[in-house]
């Protein structure tokens, strides 16, 4: 199946991240150290040699100005100091800007007796590398790194989550802390879902209503979610996101999951009557009127003030389950929707259900069917369209674990931590090539969720798979199901609230 070149770089992939990697002792009894490559997402190429570096408290990290803030990152992590040049002999962890292999994100991490050197292109490519140094740093006792070289990059420029804050609101201050705990994989873009039928969740200055009528208490899911993000919330968690290099996309659901703005803005109804809110879990019943100009100049006001905020490239326009609005009025919407998030120089995303529109060419579909067939969406990609894939039945981290989990629904089935791993984002559906697909993105949709606790019950570990499907080259249930199990003890430590599936021996 795999051609000799491909199996000696799985070779040497599976050598670096397989649990037989211990590092070899040297000669006075060495403290454990965890095996350079046990890490996740694992890492492209790794190579461990004898040694190691240790870290004691007159370790320096040592960074160019415009390294600065990555390295206070790591700083703090590692409770080290960070300064623009070491004395010479000073044990340190040196962060480097310059050239790696060219390829987007790269670094390279090189540990010796010395010290240590990470080196990137990139400011995200040093995070990158960052995030690896930190897995590597034993959780308990001497703070010994084993010595080798890593180099490593990912297979896609698109690792992302979703977090639903229509259905219930969660707070900028739940969201940063999210973002701190997938940013520690490598995921690089949080989308947020910021409207549906039950509540609206980002300020719009044209549309007041949206946010006072449509993020009030009482909004949400069994009337708990109420709250909206400000644009001064919005844009603060934008700047947190890039300083953790997590791109935001945002997402306003449309022309159906648009109850709570209809009853903010009636005009936006066919019959200009008010719908009553509602705060229960059914979907597919409301829709934009689609014949009026009035929606449009809804749309185009919405889009623009997302687009002026969100220095991202995506704005995703939602499009999935629109069962109150006919296949013609649909493809109608988007012959209009679709080039305005083009005008506003953004590029246009959207679930698959818009791949059957012409104009979807220059946008992006986020697969969620649980189908490994789609003809629209295999003709779309033909005609220029990218895919993020997301299907419901393996990425979707909203679904229950098995059937006594406590949250979360279950209509695209149960999904276990080996379910949410073992697939393949290159392949996974015909006609729908790895050139096509951008990456991987787990939604979490929050309808069962109150609480950061609950957000991480659902996240860990099935992100953390899903996570090293968007990066690593290969993947291996029995190496990632170690290398998780030893993980467990650093999310308990930082108070993650994560699942101990059965599937994982659990270091404690
Ligand atoms: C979806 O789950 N309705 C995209």
């Amino acid at each position: 199946m795999y051609g000799r070149r491909m199996r000696t770089r799985l070779a040497v992939f599976l050598a670096g991240v397989l649990p037989l990697t211990v590092v070899a002792a040297p000669a006075q009894a060495a403290p454990p150290t965890v095996a350079l490559g046990s890490v996740i997402p694992a890492p492209v190429d790794v190579r461990p040699s004898g040694g190691g570096f240790r870290i004691t408290a007159r370790t320096v990290i040592e960074a160019p100005a415009a390294a600065r803030g990555v390295a206070e990152q790591l700083g703090e992590a590692l409770r080290l100091r960070v300064v623009g040049h070491a004395p010479p002999r000073t044990g340190k962890i040196a962060l480097e800007l310059g050239k790696v292999n060219g390829k987007p994100e790269s670094y390279r991490l090189t540990v010796d007796k010395r010290g240590v050197t990470l080196r990137s292109a990139t400011t995200a490519g040093l995070f990158n590398g960052v995030q690896t140094l930190q897995q590597l740093v034993p959780v308990s006792g001497p703070r010994t790194i084993a010595g080798g070289e890593i180099i490593d990059y990912p297979r896609f420029g698109y690792r992302g989550t979703m977090l639903d804050i229509a259905r219930h609101f969660h707070t900028p201050g739940e969201i940063k802390r999210h973002i701190d705990e997938i940013s520690k994989f490598k995921v690089n873009y949080l989308h947020l879902h910021l409207s549906d039928d039950q509540g609206w969740r980002i300020q719009i200055d044209s549309r007041p209503r949206l946010t006072t009528v449509g993020g009030a208490a009482g909004t949400g899911v069994d009337g708990v979610g109420g709250g909206f993000l400000t644009k001064a919330d919005y844009r603060d968690l934008v700047r947190y996101a890039a300083s953790r290099h997590v791109t935001i996309v945002p997402e306003i659901d449309m022309p159906g999951h648009v109850n709570a703005a209809q009853v903010a803005y009636p005009e936006l109804t066919c019959d200009g009557v008010a719908p009553p809110p509602r705060t229960d879990t059914a979907v597919g019943y409301s829709s934009l009127c689609i014949g009026s100009e009035t929606t449009y100049r809804f749309v185009e006001d919405v889009v623009r003030e997302l687009a002026e905020m969100t220095p991202g490239p995506f704005i995703h326009i939602g499009g999935d389950e629109a069962h109150a609005t006919t296949q013609a009025d649909y493809l109608t919407f988007q012959k209009r929707v679709l080039p305005l998030v083009t005008k506003y120089g953004k590029t246009a995303y959207g679930w698959n259900e818009i791949a059957a529109a012409p104009e979807a060419n220059v946008a992006v579909a986020q697969f969620w069917s649980s189908a490994t067939q789609n003809p629209a969406v295999a003709a779309a990609v033909a005609n220029g369209t990218k895919v993020i894939m997301s299907p419901a039945n393996l990425a979707y981290i909203d679904q229950k674990y098995d059937p006594t989990t406590r949250l979360g629904l279950s209509w695209a089935g149960y999904i276990e931590v080996r379910k949410a791993y073992d697939w393949d984002p290159g392949t996974h559906v015909t006609g729908v090539p790895e050139s096509a697909v951008l990456g991987v993105e787990a939604p979490l949709w929050s309808e069962t969720l109150r609480s950061l606790d609950d957000i991480e019950y659902m996240a860990w570990p099935r992100l953390a798979g899903i996570a090293e499907l968007g990066w690593s080259p290969a993947r291996d249930w029995e190496s990632f199901r170690t290398r998780l199990g030893a993980y467990g003890p650093r999310w308990a430590a930082r108070g993650v609230d994560f699942y101990r599936s059965p599937q994982i021996d659990w270091a404690s």
